[in-house]
């Protein structure tokens, strides 16, 4: 465990090296327990820089085996080693010279999967953002930047396999059973995106021939037995190169490309450079095994890697600060690439459902942080929604602020100004001021000032004088360390809808800066008057979500209802339905708590039954409006005194009305839309699946028995339909001997494929009610549960946490109390994965009085453990204070 518990780094203290990286060469004698290396380190000292300044190396829980410089040996006084540093001091002024660093690691005992680690017999690394320090004494920072060369010598019977990368050098038997691979990265890189993989492993092959006529390897490593599974990830590879080439203008750079797919992975997938490492779980892909979401998932994965190769590894991030500047912008990439692969509204909707469920929640509680922050303690904690998912959508308003002409030529002088570089947001931001000739300053707020802007808005109509008005009012709310902020610049598309469903054209526009149709929010205050109007508009607001903030428009239900009938944005349209849906829910969740009957406005049934109803919509938009927003969406709109059974409660009272209201329709729905015997994972499939098993989910409700879900689950013929039945068994019907029996199918079925079995625990992990927490306790003494698997971990107490509002927030707090034993028995072996799933509670204080105080109790028990890692006492101190 690292012990510079407490340390806090700031990015005003950044620095530039002393000493410069000119060539690295690594040498890897594997080992399951003592893996020798040998890293042979070609520096100079910076020109300007201090030189007496000695060269410091990162390391963590290393020890020093041998230290030579410029091949010969160093007396012990000219250096210290600790685990976590070696420092060398008296290096030449000048000249450039050689220090060779011998370690040896033990991959077996890596729990932490950060740094050389073994994963079912597969050698594998992972080094962002620190795990390079784990393996050798490095400069472990990702603005140095360099050549490798790399030897790999490992038993030849155990390791047919030897990877690293950059372009294969040779390699081949040598002396007493082993062999050997080099491999040579003439990228320069830095040390995050190293990767190793050895051992025994199958592979399914392809190639790409480049825009400028250069053919790629394509290579794809699994474990034996596992290749059939991996024909979906190799054509979504080859869609993203080709994709990037036509939309970004980037073309691949090596000749190899590589996919290794590896079961112990602390995240999705890394992008080492021309050496991708995944999870398993975004790679493994057939009918029988994996939902429409999973392929859309490996689909929107493995293109986001892929992306990384200019966009994180091309250019680079100059400190762990920029984060965003890699992940923002490649986020931005991969949901702009499936959009072009799938329906660009419906991914959008589901891209602003994620938003809003995972972010808004980060940004409203204690773990709110700026897109680009400026302090942290442990980097780990900082892959999170508000640097991947509020950073794409900032880079996404950079996009709608210029407009695609602007927006491309500023990409295109990004990666022609930095190619090669490390580089700053500053860096990124200036790009798009120069290629456009706009001043930014003001929009850089949104990496700076955490937390979701507020926009009230209010609107008049002058019909003599045909003038309309909107005024806005911006607030953005306080946030850790930030109390005041300033007005942002938020761009708004909209439209003015006249009643007969044109939209109005307006002869003036005055009040604020309008660009085509987005409509510049500069001012705290601002009052837009649009003349010309002949009749009373319904205002259409933030279409496409061109903002990520919250809007409070109180708009006449008829009118949302109107814009959800007939706007010419279909994510416009879903939006106006959630936004009917949302204040029935959250006042039916009242009544469910103060007592009151709960009545549900007849418009939300109606307008839902038409818009599903209507058969021109491809279906699987029709699938979003039926999925009502959910507790957690609710839970948010409430703000706070959150009782979950309540929210609960009530949104299930909502439900039945709408299940009887419309049980023709989702009779019909059902009926109409299966695909059986004619799988295939595009989109229009997918949809038809997924409005179909909405469709089962409402009946359900309104038919009250198993039956039918029963039936649908012995009939599936593949994974998404077959899930979806047996989820539509377990939360509604969880005592019915259809769904004991359907449970115990589905585990026989698939005991021997751990990925699918994750789903097993998940169904079970997010049935509703007090009942839960015993069940995944049971769960967890299952042969089929290993607690140092993350993705186990994570499908079981992870979805338990994170999905199941009612049953993790029980009111006696015997939830919390178990997920804070959880936390504690996870964080020894693995800091990482303790502190994510810790994540779970950050809207702790959002909580009605009983839970908040039993929440807290969990907190502090965890806080006050004797040994904790900087991982987790970063979070658990923060949702603290
Ligand atoms: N950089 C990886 C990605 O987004 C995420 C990751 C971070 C993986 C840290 C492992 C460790 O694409
Ligand atoms: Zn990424």
């Amino acid at each position: 465990m690292r012990t510079e518990n407490g340390r806090i780094i700031h990015l005003a203290d950044y620095r530039p090296t002393d000493f410069v990286l000119e060539r690295v060469d690594l040498t890897f004698e594997l080992d399951p327990t003592n893996t020798k290396v040998d890293a042979r380190l070609i520096f100079h000292r910076r020109e300007g820089a201090d030189p007496g300044a000695p060269l410091v190396l990162d390391g963590d829980e290393l020890s020093l085996s041998g230290l030579l410089f410029d091949q010969g040996e160093i007396p012990a006084s000219q250096y210290d080693a600790t685990p976590e540093s070696l420092t060398i001091r008296d290096l030449p002024a000048q000249t450039p010279f050689e220090i060779t660093i011998t370690t040896f690691i033990n991959p077996e005992a890596n729990t932490q999967l950060m740094g050389l680690y073994r994963t079912n017999g597969i050698y594998c690394t992972q080094c962002e953002a620190e795990g390079f320090r784990r393996i050798t004494y490095f400069p472990d920072r990702p603005d140095v930047l360099a050549p490798y060369t790399i030897t790999i010598i490992a038993d030849k019977a155990a390791n047919p396999v030897l990877l690293s990368n950059g372009n294969f050098l040779g390699g081949g038997g040598y002396d007493e059973g082993r062999a050997f691979a080099a491999w040579f990265d003439p990228h320069p890189k830095p040390s995050y995106l190293f990767a190793l993989v050895a051992g025994d492993l199958g592979v399914v092959e392809d190639t790409f021939t480049t825009m400028s006529g250069r053919e790629v390897a394509l290579k794809i490593y699994v474990e034996h037995g596992k290749e059939a599974r991996v024909g979906y990830a190799m054509d979504a590879l080859k869609r993203s190169m080709k994709w990037d080439e036509e939309v970004f203008g980037r073309e691949y750079d090596l000749d190899i490309f590589m996919i290794v797919a590896v079961s112990d992975f602390n995240m999705g997938a890394m992008e080492n450079k021309g050496l991708n490492v995944f999870n398993d779980k975004y790679v493994l892909a057939d009918p029988e095994i994996a939902t429409d979401a999973d392929y859309a998932n490996i689909e929107a994965i493995i293109a986001h890697e892929y992306f990384h190769n200019w966009t994180g590894n091309r250019i680079t991030c100059r400190d762990w600060f920029q984060l965003c500047l890699k992940e923002g912008l490649t986020v931005y990439r991969d949901h702009e690439f499936s959009a072009d692969q799938r329906s660009r509204a419906v991914k959008r909707i589901a891209e602003v459902r994620h938003l809003k469920s995972e972010q808004f929640p980060e940004d409203a509680g204690p773990l709110a942080h700026p897109v680009r922050p400026t302090k942290y303690r442990e980097i780990n904690n900082f892959y999170t929604t508000t640097v991947y998912e509020k950073g794409s959508e900032v880079t996404r308003m950079i996009a709608t602020i210029l407009g695609p002409q602007l927006f491309k030529a500023g990409m295109d002088l990004y990666f022609e100004r930095h190619d090669g570089e490390a580089a700053t947001i500053e860096d990124f931001v200036k790009c798009f001021e120069d290629a456009s000739g706009r001043d930014l300053t003001q929009f850089s707020l949104w990496y700076h000032q955490a937390g979701t802007p507020l926009v009230s808005v209010s609107s008049a109509f002058d019909q003599p004088k045909g003038v309309f008005t909107l005024s806005f009012e911006q607030l953005v709310p306080p946030t850790p360390g930030q109390s005041a902020k300033e007005p942002m610049h938020i761009p708004l598309r909209f439209g003015l809808l006249l009643p007969d469903g044109t939209e109005a054209k307006p002869t003036a526009i005055e009040g604020a800066e309008v660009t085509g149709d987005v409509l510049h929010l500069t001012r705290r205050n601002q009052v837009v008057t649009f003349s010309g109007i002949a009749g009373r508009p319904v205002v259409t607001l933030n279409r496409g979500f061109s903002a990520p903030v919250n809007v409070h428009f109180e708009q006449a239900p008829a009118d949302l209802a109107h814009i959800a009938r007939h706007d010419a944005d279909l994510f416009a349209r879903w939006q106006a339905f959630s936004d009917i849906a949302l204040p029935n829910l959250v006042e039916a969740a009242r009544k469910a708590r103060d007592g009151g009957e709960i009545t549900v406005d007849p418009l939300l049934a109606e307008t839902l039954i038409a818009v599903a109803g209507d058969e021109t919509l491809e279906p699987a938009f029709r699938a979003q409006i039926l999925a009502l927003p959910s507790e957690a969406d609710v839970a948010r709109e409430h703000g706070s005194n959150n009782d979950p059974d309540a929210i609960r409660a009530g949104r299930e009272a909502v439900l039945s009305v709408v299940a009887h209201q419309g049980a023709a329709l989702f009779a019909a729905l059902f009926d109409r839309n299966h695909t059986r015997g004619s799988f295939t994972p595009d989109a229009a499939s997918a949809g038809k699946r997924t409005l179909r098993n909405a469709a089962l989910g409402y009946l359900a409700i309104a038919e009250g028995t198993p039956e039918r879900a029963a039936k649908a689950f012995a009939t599936a013929d593949n994974m998404t339909d077959l899930s979806a039945a047996l989820t539509v068994l377990a939360h509604r019907f969880p005592e019915a001997p259809e769904t004991e029996a359907a449970l115990e199918s589905f585990r026989a079925r698939f005991a021997e494929n751990p990925l699918v079995i994750d789903k097993w625990f998940a169904i079970q992990a997010t049935i509703p009610g007090s009942g839960a927490l015993a069940r995944v306790e049971r769960l967890m003494e299952s042969p089929l549960f290993n607690g140092s698997n993350p993705n186990r971990v994570r499908a079981l107490v992870g979805t338990f946490a994170f999905s199941n509002p009612t049953g993790f927030n029980r009111p006696d707090g015997e939830g919390y109390r178990f997920l804070a034993s959880q936390i504690l028995e996870i964080d020894p072996k693995n800091p990482q994965l303790a502190a994510r799933i810790l994540t779970s509670m950050r809207s702790w204080r959002a909580l009605e009085e009983v839970r908040a105080e039993h929440a807290l109790n969990a907190l502090r028990r965890i806080a006050g453990a004797e040994k904790l890692s900087a991982d987790v006492s970063d979070i658990v101190e923060r949702m603290l204070n």
